[in-house]
This record gives C-alpha cells, structure tokens and sequence, in this order.
C-alpha cells in the first residue's frame, strides 16, 4: 500500500527528574532543548520537554515526562531505545565522551553492518548513537560537542516485543513500511521515501516480561510518525478502523502538532501527526526556543497554579544559538501577532482544573 507516514516525527519519553534530564540530553547527548512546555492531558501538572537538533526538525525531536511522582517498569511491549544518526568514525568520540561523563554505555557494538554505541540515561532509558555517512540535517552543537560528530536527528527506534508477528503486520499493513531484514533478535522496517529517520527495529525477546503503559519513571510512552497533514490523519484513522484497530483515539489538539494514537498489537503506542502552520516556532522567535515555559492558549488562565507545581529548571546559557548554527525555515510565524490557522477537522481539547493539592512530588 501506499503510506500516509513519511517517517518518525517525535518520541516521547518519562524519564525521573527534569533538571537531570534537562542535564543528561543537553550536556550527554548533545541536544538542543527546543520547546518547554506541559503535558496536555490530566490534571495534574507534568513538563513536557522537547530536544532536538539545530533546526528542531521533525524527525529529531526527543520529548520527555518527568514523571517522578511514580516509577514505571521497563519491559517488552516498550519502545527500548532512541536511535540518532552520527557521521562516519564518531562512535569513537561518543565512547569517550560518555566515558568523561561517567554515562554508563555498551561500547561499539554492530547491527546490520553499522556500528553503533548505546548509552543510559541516568532514569534507565537507553539512547544509541548510529553511524550513516548520508545524513545531512543540521547537528546541535556545544563546547564539547562539535558539528563533525554531533548528532543529525533520528536514525529511527528500537521496540521490544515478545512475538513480531502482529507487530510486523501493524508496520506493513497499518503504517505501510516493509521489511528490509534480520539480523539476530533484530528484524528491520523501513517506510518508504528518501529523507532519514524512516527506521524501526523490532528486537524480538520472547522471555522478556512486558513493561508498563501509563505514564512512569524509566519507560518510553509512545512513538509518533509523521502522516503531515490533518486529511492524511483522517485517513490514517480509517486505516487503523478497516483493519480492526477500533481503539484510535480522537484527534487531539497538541498545539504545535495534531495527534491520534492507537496502541499496536506488540504493546506499542503508537501516535501519528499532522504539521500546523509555525509548529514549534509559533510561540517564541527562532534564537529563543525552549529558553521559557510556553503554555497552550487554553491553560494560560491557570499559569500560577501550573507554575508553581513544576520543578524550577535551569536552561542551559549556551542553549542560545551562536549566529550561523541554525537555519529556520522563513518566513518564520511569530505567535504572539499571528492567530494559528483555524483547522478544518474536529479536534479535542482537554483542560483539567489543576489542583494544587495534586502536587507532582
Ligand atoms: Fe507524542
């Protein structure tokens, strides 16, 4: 079939404490945080952070819960790790950087032919770093990072499951990819198109016990793939309908992106996006993404009340671009003075009242 999904847009993870992971995917993994916001369901008030490479390009952008309140139990039916691309010859770098930041990492390992190196977030969720010499999208960059080995975005994902049967018929059948091998516990798909980030591992482990769903600290959510606009998101709905998927959510409203999730045969949830206009640049200029805590529209009312639940977090300085590191799509749409295009499709808004006596803790 003809796919209505043009490869990974975000993945979303829980990791425990915001500093610390504001910490490790800044100064660790060398990602630019690129939006500050909240998590847009509940009533009880989460960050929601989002990193990604210069250009916070769909396709690279890593999102995170901390969600210390509750640990989670890592397992099969989870996505296991985040993949970004690295340039030829950078492993080496990355061991010994993770080595000079004490990151507790695998060493150069290979799949498929390709080298690769995986390192652990201190709440345990895992991250790899893949060599693919093709890659050109623009690396964030920090002191110790520089452009020749930076991070370009995703290389795709790993997703544990027991059996891939299902699985592997959900990616085919639902999402359109196609199986483009095995190697090992490894069984690759690959959507169709030419730009990066198209990618998706199943490693099959039969003995592993499955991990949880809901939100907690130390698991991956979901993983979202990019379907770029809301009719190819209608589409995709009745897709997921035809074969007998009849637990996709509702459309939903997330601001900088819309959103429908269903969750896959392995465990998986798995969410699909359609671009607004502006996406993440809508609410702040290019030089100041993730530099401040952006609300949607309909929580301003209740910004003390959010506020002062969340963890204070520190942004790192050098989270300001140097002049020549980043190149913005132009004309770039400033929120403030631009309304955000009315969407032509029913969409679902949630707003909780948010209790401080629910403190997240
Ligand atoms: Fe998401």
């Amino acid at each position: 079939m003809k796919s209505l999904v043009q490869g990974v847009h975000h993945i979303t993870l829980c990791p425990g404490g915001a500093q610390q992971d504001i910490d490790f995917f800044t100064q660790v993994l060398g990602q630019r945080l690129v939006k500050q916001t909240v998590l847009m369901d509940g009533s009880i008030p989460i960050y929601h952070l989002y990193y990604g490479n210069a250009d916070a390009d769909v396709g690279s952008i890593a999102t995170s819960f901390p969600y210390s309140r509750k640990p989670g139990r890592a397992g099969s039916g989870q996505l296991s790790c985040i993949s970004y691309t690295v340039p030829n010859g950078a492993v080496t770098f990355w061991k010994e950087h993770f080595d000079r930041h004490r990151a507790e990492h695998s060493g150069v390992q290979e799949r498929f032919g390709t080298k690769y190196l995986r390192v652990r977030h201190p709440a345990g969720l895992l991250f790899e770093m893949i060599e693919e010499s093709e890659d050109q999208r623009n690396p964030w960059t920090t002191t110790e990072i520089p452009r020749d080995v930076g991070t370009r975005g995703f290389f795709g994902a790993v997703l544990s499951v027991r059996d891939v049967r299902d699985q592997e018929s959900f990616f085919v059948d639902a999402l359109g990819f196609r199986k483009v091998g095995v190697d090992g516990p490894y069984h690759r798909f690959e959507v169709q198109g030419t730009g990066p980030g198209r990618i998706v591992d199943l490693h099959v482990e039969p003995e592993r016990a499955p991990g949880s769903w809901g939100f907690g600290a130390g698991t991956a959510h979901h993983i979202a793939f990019n379907v770029e606009t809301d009719d190819a998101l209608v589409k995709q709905k009745a897709v997921y309908e035809e074969l007998g998927f009849t637990d996709a959510s509702e459309i939903k409203d997330r601001f900088y992106f819309h959103s429908m999730y269903v969750r896959s045969p392995g465990g998986i949830l798995v969410e699909c996006t359609a671009n607004v206009p502006g996406g993440f640049y809508q609410d702040e200029a290019p030089e100041e993404l993730g530099t401040k805590l952006h609300l949607p529209p309909w929580f301003e009312d209740q910004r003390e009340a959010i506020v002062a639940q969340l963890e204070p977090i520190t942004v790192p300085e050098e989270n300001r671009p140097r002049p020549g590191t980043t190149s913005v799509p132009k004309p770039v749409v400033a929120a403030h003075h631009t309304p955000v295009e009315e969407p032509k499709i029913p969409l679902s808004r949630y707003k909780a009242t948010f209790d401080a006596d629910k403190q997240a803790t």
